[in-house]
């Protein structure tokens, strides 16, 4: 090594040093980040599941994530979790199943976030049928309430009441259900679309109240995405669109928004960004050449017609640029769409983030 080159690599290992050392802690945004919901955001709560089918910890999950190996996130790398969490300073928030198994080497804190998100999981119990085991929203929540018992004991209540006020709760729920009722002649049977719909949205209300009276008061909450665009759904429509998916995604994400004002009012202090995740993805879908994808159809992982016929097993095609693609598997975004839905969450105009956006969230 010349002097020069040496001179370069002593300032390197300083500035590495300063990065690692202060960079996090200082770019550090909120005290934490609780994460509820389903596939969208599980990083890894599954893998405990020893009954459920619906697992992303086997190949071709995980290509392009930085150790190259599945997780359990439905995800080629990265998903909307870990965005989330970069874009607050934070590490991603561990799943709660990995920190209450006897495998936690780390004794990772509680305090530093939780993830109880789950694959399959619905706001309706049960909405995870066939995926025979999922932690449903309501189970997540009486998870939460553990969680907070046991810091509660840790650090006192005035404590914890003030890290929890700080910290964001982020609910990403609501596609299983619509999955659920469009996939089962039996619901549908039993009531209407805007029946259901409004079930669905009653009981969302139920659960962000039970985080609310435990402590919650920063709320991110992401409505659906265009379900009926899914390359699942363009199977059943010759690659189109099902239309009336879309439709009652559209009307669930009204109803959202209602909800959300109306709760807001019934309750003090409660601050919350809704996200657009239709409008987000129905951008990419429009207009894919402006954010360099190229194909908005097909999964990028799976067997057959549009990779759809099949899901993400070791033995599906796997596409070899997973940059172009909108979607990794059937029903999943790649890393690529999920970090562009993570922009727009975070400092996306109204159109996308309202009445306010994740970075103001934060700032309230
Ligand atoms: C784990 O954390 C607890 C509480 O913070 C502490 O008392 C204990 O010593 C830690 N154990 C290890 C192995 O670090
Ligand atoms: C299928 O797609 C076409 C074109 O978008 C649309 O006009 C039609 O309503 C769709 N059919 C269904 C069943 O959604």
């Amino acid at each position: 090594m010349g002097k020069k080159g040496y001179v370069g690599f002593i300032f390197f290992m300083i500035y590495g040093f300063f990065i690692l050392k202060f960079g996090s802690s200082e770019a550090k945004m909120v005290p934490a980040l609780y994460v509820f919901g389903d596939s969208l955001v599980d990083v890894g709560n599954n893998n405990y599941l020893t009954l459920s089918i619906a697992k992303a910890n086997h190949r071709h999950y995980g290509i392009d994530f930085p150790t190259h190996k599945p997780t359990g996130r439905f995800s080629n790398g990265k998903n909307a979790a870990d965005f989330l969490a970069e874009k607050l300073g934070l590490a991603t928030s561990p799943p709660y199943l990995s920190l209450t198994s006897t495998a936690n080497k780390n004794n990772a804190s509680f305090m530093d976030g939780v993830s109880f998100a789950s694959a399959g999981a619905g706001i309706f119990d049960g909405s995870d049928l066939r995926y025979r085991q999922s932690i449903p929203l309501t189970k997540q929540v009486d998870y939460y309430s553990i969680v907070r018992e046991e810091m509660t004991r840790e650090i006192g209540a005035a404590a914890i009441q003030k890290h929890l006020s700080k910290s964001i709760f982020v609910v990403v729920i609501g596609s299983n259900d619509m999955f659920g009722y469009f996939e089962s002649s039996d619901l549908r049977k039993k009531s209407t679309p805007h029946q259901y719909v409004d079930f669905m949205l009653l009981s969302l209300k139920l659960q962000l109240q039970r985080l609310y009276d435990d402590g919650a008061r920063k709320f991110e909450i992401a409505g659906v995405g265009t379900l009926g665009c899914c390359p699942e759904f363009r199977l059943k429509n010759k690659t189109e669109c099902v239309v009336e998916v879309n439709y009652w995604s559209v009307k669930y994400n009204e109803g959202l928004q209602s909800m959300l004002m109306e709760w807001q009012s019934e309750n003090r202090g409660i601050i919350y960004s809704y996200f657009d995740t239709y409008a987000a993805i129905n951008d990419l879908i429009q207009t894919p050449a402006s954010y360099g994808f190229s194909e908005v159809k097909g999964a990028c992982c799976g067997l057959g017609e549009l990779n759809a016929r099949a899901p993400c097993l070791p033995l599906s095609n796997l596409c070899p640029n997973r940059q172009d693609h909108i979607f990794f598997d059937q029903f999943h975004p790649t890393e690529a769409a999920s970090r562009i839905f993570v922009n727009r969450l975070f400092d996306g105009p109204s159109g996308y983030a309202s009445p306010i956006n994740m970075r103001q969230l934060v700032a309230a």
